[in-house]
C-alpha cells in the first residue's frame, strides 16, 4: 500500500483535477485550505493506490463514481445534537434576556448526561494556570470569561422583534449554515420549542438549515440518529423530543415531528451565495471556516455579514474567530465566539 509520504502533489495536475472536479461538482475549490484539499486527495489516492495526482487525474477521469467518493471524503459531516453544549446555553440566555425571563422560572437547556467529565477537566485546567507562574495570562483568562455578553441584548435585532411595537414585531429568523445532517438546527429547535411550551407569547421563530451536501440533508429530512451523536444531549431532551428504538446494535433515535416543523432544509454551495433573500437575527456557522482558505474567507463573511439584520448575532462557536472584529461585526461574547452586527 501506498504512504503518505510517498504520494506527490504534482502541482500541474493539481490545478488540472481540480478544474476537471470542479466542473463535475460545481465545487469552488479555491474557496477552501489547500492543506485541507491535499489530505483528501491523499486519502483518497491511497485509496485508489495512486501514488501521483497525474495518475490519480486519469484514475478520476475513467471512473464516474470516484468523484462520488472524493465528494464523500471531502464533506467533513460530523456533528452532533447539542455539540459544545456552551454555545447552546449562552443561545438559550439571550432569547431569555429578551424575553426578562430569569433562568430559575424555568426549565432549561439541562447539562448534557455526559458533560461532567469535561467540566472537571476545565476547572483543572483553570487550577493549573491559577497555580502556574504566569499570573497575567490567568488575569487575562478571567477578564474574557467575565465579560457578560447578554449585556449586549437590548442592541439586538432579537430584543426588538420580541419587545417592539407590535409592527416591528416579526418572525425571529435562524440560519444554521452549514447544517450537516441537521443536528444543529434540531438542537436549536429544541431549545426553542421548550421555551415556548413555558414561556406565554413566545415569539414566532423559523429555522433554515443549509449544507452543500445531498446526503447529509435527506438524512437531516429522515432525522434518525445513531447513539454517537446523542452524547451532549440531557436525558429530558432526549426523553421528550426522540421516539427511541433500541435494536441490537444500540438505540436509534427518531426526531418529533413537532421539532421537524420550525427547520426548512436546503442543499446549497454557500460559497456561491445564500439561495434565500430574508435576513437573519441569528446566524450559526461553525466548523466551516475552518476548512477555508484565507483568501475566500472574506467572500464568505460577507455573505455572512449580508444576510445578518443590523443587531443580529453571528454565533461561531468554540473553534473559530474573526477575533475582535470582520467589518460591521463586533466580538461579544469571547468564549463562544459571539459576534453582534453593529447598526
Ligand atoms: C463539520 S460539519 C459542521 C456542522 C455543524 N455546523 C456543526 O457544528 O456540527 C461541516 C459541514 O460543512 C459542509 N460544507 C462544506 N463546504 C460547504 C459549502 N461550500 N457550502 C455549504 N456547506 C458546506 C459539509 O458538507 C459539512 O456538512
Amino acid at each position: 500500500m501506498i504512504k503518505i509520504e510517498n504520494i506527490q502533489m504534482d502541482g500541474d495536475y493539481y490545478s488540472l483535477l481540480l478544474e476537471y472536479l470542479s466542473n463535475k461538482t460545481g465545487l469552488n475549490f479555491e474557496y477552501y485550505r489547500r492543506n485541507f484539499v491535499e489530505r483528501r486527495l491523499k486519502a483518497r489516492m491511497i485509496r485508489v493506490n495512486c501514488s501521483t495526482l497525474h495518475s490519480y487525474y486519469y484514475y478520476v477521469k475513467g471512473n464516474i463514481l470516484e468523484i462520488e467518493k472524493f465528494l464523500d471524503s471531502f464533506n467533513i459531516n460530523y456533528s452532533c445534537f447539542f455539540r459544545n453544549w456552551e454555545v447552546f446555553q449562552q443561545f438559550e440566555n439571550f432569547f431569555l434576556k429578551c424575553l426578562d425571563y430569569k433562568k430559575k422560572d424555568i426549565l432549561t437547556n439541562l447539562k448534557p448526561k455526559s458533560k461532567k467529565g469535561s467540566i472537571k477537566k476545565s476547572r483543572d485546567s483553570l487550577k493549573n494556570i491559577e497555580n502556574s507562574e504566569n499570573r497575567s495570562s490567568y488575569r487575562k483568562l478571567m477578564t474574557i470569561r467575565s465579560q457578560n455578553a447578554l449585556e449586549f441584548s437590548e442592541k439586538t435585532s432579537l430584543y426588538r422583534k420580541i419587545n417592539g411595537t407590535s409592527r416591528s414585531k416579526g418572525i425571529v429568523n435562524i440560519w444554521s449554515c452549514p447544517c450537516a445532517s441537521g443536528e444543529e438546527p434540531y438542537s436549536i429547535a429544541i431549545i426553542l420549542d421548550n421555551l415556548k411550551k413555558q414561556i406565554p407569547e413566545f415569539p414566532q421563530f423559523k429555522i433554515i438549515a443549509s449544507d452543500i451536501d445531498k446526503d447529509a440533508i435527506n438524512k437531516a429530512h429522515i432525522g434518525l440518529y445513531n447513539e454517537n451523536v446523542m452524547q451532549e444531549i440531557s436525558r429530558f431532551n432526549e426523553g421528550n423530543y426522540f421516539i427511541i428504538a433500541e435494536n441490537r446494535f444500540g438505540n436509534r433515535y427518531l426526531i418529533n415531528e413537532d421539532v421537524k416543523r420550525y427547520v426548512e432544509f436546503i442543499e446549497e454551495d454557500i460559497t456561491n451565495g445564500h439561495k434565500k433573500t430574508k435576513k437573519y437575527d441569528i446566524i450559526f456557522c461553525r466548523y466551516l471556516l475552518i476548512y477555508i482558505s484565507r483568501e475566500a474567507r472574506n467572500n464568505f463573511l460577507d455573505i455572512i455579514e449580508k444576510q445578518l439584520n443590523p443587531g443580529g448575532l453571528l454565533i461561531l462557536g468554540k473553534t473559530e474567530t474573526l477575533f475582535n472584529s470582520y467589518n460591521t461585526l463586533k466580538l461579544i461574547d469571547s468564549r463562544n465566539h459571539i459576534y453582534l452586527k453593529i447598526n
